[in-house]
């Protein structure tokens, strides 16, 4: 009875409370590298809320606030291309997407590789224009639509499979590409798939020219970013496709 008291006490106090949390981050790293693969990997990270965010799933860089700029510019985006649809690979539990504004008779097609997502926003948000489907999008064929809309999902994933990620996109036929860019890197490293880094995709092993536009994403608390814009030729010229 007292042991537990104490152990209350302790666990409440702030530095205990950031130890224990570091350690289970640490713990939690590790079961996701040795997952069997993504799927398993990123439903764990779900199922866990790993990455920390009350508001989303998705993590801190998904919730309206972190959005706010992007949001905007993605609408003025979608109006002055003329996209007519749209895929959002990976969706996430389309926490801020939900809130903008699509052009009339816009179509939405949201993936994502853990299945409770995909399923829980076809419950909440599915509609005869706006569907979910449960996609790798690293292996499996994407949808045809005019652009493949791709936030903070490379960044989660190894090299190879961010280069599968684009072979899908040429081969879909899609005119464009939104996809995260980090300018400001110098370097970009390998990881597991499930984990992170930040990455430039103008830096080998990926080789892509300069976007043709840069939408700014500014999360709050996190690294700036942009989402560039390539064209499928662009893609498929600079993999050699
Ligand atoms: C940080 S969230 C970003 C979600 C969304 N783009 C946003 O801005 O809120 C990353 C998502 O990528 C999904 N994901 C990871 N690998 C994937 C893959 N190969 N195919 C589809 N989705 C994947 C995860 O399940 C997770 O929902």
């Amino acid at each position: 009875m007292i042991g537990t008291r104490i152990r209350d006490f302790l666990t409440r106090l702030p530095l205990v409370r950031r130890q224990l949390k570091s350690r289970w981050k640490k713990t939690m790293r590790q079961q996701i590298a040795a997952s069997a693969g993504a799927k398993d990997a990123f439903t764990l990270i779900y199922r866990t809320n790993y990455w920390g965010n009350d508001e989303s799933a998705s993590g801190n860089g998904s919730s309206l606030a972190s959005t706010e700029t992007l949001r905007l510019e993605l609408a003025g985006l979608l109006q002055r291309l003329a996209i007519r649809s749209m895929l959002d690979a990976p969706c996430g539990d389309f926490n801020w997407m939900r809130t903008v504004p699509f052009p009339e008779g816009f179509h939405y097609i949201g993936g994502d590789i853990v299945d409770d997502l995909v399923a829980g926003c076809r419950a909440r948000h599915g509609a005869a224009d706006r569907e979910f489907i449960v996609l790798d999008l690293t292996r499996d064929a994407h949808p045809p639509t005019d652009l493949w809309f791709c936030r903070d999902g490379l960044i989660h994933l190894s090299n190879a499979d961010i280069l599968g990620a684009l072979t899908r996109f040429v081969e879909s036929g899609a005119r464009y590409c939104l996809l995260t860019h980090y300018h400001a890197v110098e370097e970009n490293t390998d990881i597991t798939t499930g984990l992170t880094r930040h990455t430039n995709l103008m830096l080998p092993p990926f080789g892509l020219p300069p976007p043709r536009e840069q939408l700014p994403d500014r999360p709050v608390g996190e690294a700036a970013r942009e989402l560039g814009l390539w064209t499928r030729a662009d893609i498929a010229q600079a993999l050699g496709l």
